[in-house]
């Protein structure tokens, strides 16, 4: 059973979607509609919109769009249950006991027996410890890398064994299938051999997700060998981009910012030493996901990188990422030491402690790199370092932010502050012209696949009678919901006729017709299509009636193709020649 769709219409017009977005996005009210910086990509000016009227949110820039449930879905990783639930508790509504619909449910028990599978292996490699084939893991954990039975306790460690067929057989023996513990990726098939684990004779590291579940695994070889790290391919649970190590206790932290660095035995060694608030990217680059996602949890974020060539250059790299989600980041010096690991190990955490009240702004560590590339006693390297410091100032958006970072950075490397502050203003003015227009004026959609270009007009359609309804009396004598050939296209169409022939006016509602998410996702793109921007009633009647028209003609062609297989087809068909020729004829008149 589900909620009914009386229930769920109710949950969602008690949650206003602008208080709901705003309390996870700051909004800020710019004629009919509420502005704000996307949470769905990365952005620096504020593409996402929040439309009142339509109860509906929309992104100029990555196309997002749909209503308070599917925001929740997206933003929180919701399923549309999960999301109804939460809304209903946000507005005092209760609800009755529901079901999950038989296929969310299937794919949520599966995704449960994935993690419990995980998490007996977990369990399994961390009793290993205790067994003599464990022994050399746990020797290795505790003299070499020096780690407490209690950081090994905290964060799963274990020992995969030499024999690649153990593991397989202990899962099997707590009953899961070979098709869950392949799902794991823990073990992969080989005619030969049948199941074998990836990880073998390696100190293995758990991979918990958010709230504490076994989603993944890296292993590390105690000697030499290649590769050093091998971790769990991506997986059902396991999406690398949207997860962090050690994030399910950094969550925890009392403390007002948080550590990225780049391994596993960084992140042990640093809450080990009373740093519970680091995290490492998994054997990936750091993602701009990852970073909203520690957006949630703090606004300051240090980072423990590699002192080194390549950890210089991922450090840069990374503080551009969290500069796009509003993010700034510090940079803490690690030198001598490669990484905290080592530097806690020799230096101690009171010293570790030191460089995180030192660490160094991420500005002036762009600057200090940047010095690096240039050869100051030479004037005109040292004229392009002075500019290229100008349009790192470009970056600041607020004049007084910009202006103290200016003289600070002007009194450091003996610059005088007129002669930068021209600089600064004629790379703003540059900036300004080199922008590209972010709203693309007719940017109907990207895609440009002929079956795109089909649909295209009936999405500016649909959007353009949700944006005014009383457009729909214009055209309802030509247009009917036949003419949109697609299915979820055909189904919105027919719902949002009804209601405004009804008089009720409800796009955010029609939204969930649709239970599933990308299904969702496609009605709510359908209200919110970038329509083409047009200065003059002239230009925008013209502009409705070419829609229109093209609506019709797809509509037409697409019947008479269906001529020989569709009896219904000729009807449509004949019909479609008259108003096609009755449109000729007419124009609309558009304020
Ligand atoms: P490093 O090579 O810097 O190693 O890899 P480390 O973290 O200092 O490891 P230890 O101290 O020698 O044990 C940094 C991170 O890159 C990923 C791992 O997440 C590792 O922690 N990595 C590295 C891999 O995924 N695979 C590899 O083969 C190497
Ligand atoms: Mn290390």
């Amino acid at each position: 059973m589900y909620y009914s769709d009386e229930l769920i219409e109710e949950v969602r017009s008690r949650n206003n979607i602008e208080d709901v977005i705003g309390s996870y996005v700051h909004l800020q009210k710019k004629g009919a509609n509420y502005w704000g910086l996307c949470p769905f990509h990365s952005e620096k000016t504020g593409s996402f919109s929040v439309n009142a009227p339509k109860q509906m949110y929309h992104c100029f820039g990555c196309n997002e769009s749909g209503n308070v449930f599917t925001f929740l879905m997206k933003y929180e990783n919701m399923t549309f249950q999960e999301a109804v639930q939460t809304l209903a508790e946000r507005a005092g509504i209760t609800l009755p006991k529901a079901e999950m619909s038989p296929e969310s449910k299937k794919k949520a028990d599966r995704r449960e027996k994935i993690m419990d599978c995980n998490k007996e292996a977990a369990i399994y490699f961390y009793k290993m410890l205790k067994t003599p084939h464990g022994e050399v893991g746990l020797k290795y954990l505790s003299e070499k890398r020096r780690l407490s039975d209690e950081t090994i306790h905290k964060f799963g460690l274990g020992y995969a064994p030499k024999d690649s067929t153990q593991i397989v057989e202990y899962l099997r023996s707590k009953g899961f299938d070979d098709d869950i513990i392949m799902a794991t990726g823990l073990a992969t098939y080989n005619e030969k051999y049948g199941l074998r684990s990836l990880f073998w004779n390696r100190v293995m590291f758990p991979i918990f997700s958010a709230n504490g579940k076994v989603i993944g695994f890296g292993g590390r070889v105690m000697g030499d060998g290649e590769p050093k790290y091998l971790n769990s391919p991506e997986t059902e649970v396991f999406n690398k981009r949207r997860n962090l190590f050690g994030l399910s206790f950094a969550r925890k932290s009392r403390a007002d910012n948080v550590i990225i660095c780049e391994g596993y035995m960084d992140v042990i060694a640093m809450h080990q030493a009373g740093f519970d608030q680091a995290v490492a990217s998994l054997g990936t680059a750091f993602t701009s996901e990852q970073a909203n996602i520690l957006r949630r949890f703090s606004k300051s974020v240090l980072l423990a990188y590699d002192s080194d060539g390549a950890g210089t250059k991922a450090a840069l790299r990374n503080i551009g990422i969290l500069r796009e989600v509003g993010l700034s980041g510090k940079i803490i010096n690690m030198k001598p030491y490669k990484d905290p690991d080592e530097f806690i190990k020799n230096l101690g955490a009171d010293a570790f402690k030191e460089r995180i009240a030192n660490a160094e702004n991420s500005f002036y560590f762009e600057i200090r790199q940047l010095e690096s590339d240039f050869n100051l006693s030479d004037p005109e390297e040292k004229t392009a370092f002075h500019r290229e410091i100008a349009k790192k100032l470009c970056r600041f958006e607020e004049e007084v932010e910009r202006d103290n970072y200016t003289q600070a950075i002007c009194a450091k490397y003996n610059i005088t502050l007129e002669s930068m502050r021209k600089l600064v203003l004629s790379e703003a003015g540059k900036g300004i012209e080199a922008k590209p227009i972010e709203r693309p004026k007719s940017g109907i959609n990207k895609k440009t696949d002929k079956e795109d270009n089909l649909k295209k007009a009936q999405r500016v359609l649909l959007t353009w009678i949700t944006d005014d309804v009383t457009l729909y009396g214009k055209v309802k004598s030509y247009i009917s919901p036949e003419d949109f050939t697609e299915g979820i296209y055909r189904k919105v169409a027919e719902r949002l006729f009804a209601d405004i022939e009804e008089g009720k006016y409800n796009p955010a509602g029609i939204i969930n017709m649709f239970q599933d998410e990308e299904e969702q996702r496609a009605a709510a793109s359908l209200f919110n299509t970038n329509l083409p921007k047009l200065d003059t009633p002239a230009e925008r009647s013209k502009a409705f009636h070419d829609v229109v028209l093209a609506v019709k003609k797809t509509a037409y062609e697409y019947y008479t193709s269906k001529l020989g297989s569709d009896v219904t087809a000729l009807s449509k068909v004949v019909e479609g020649k008259k108003a096609l020729e009755a449109l000729e004829k007419t124009s609309f008149n558009l304020e």
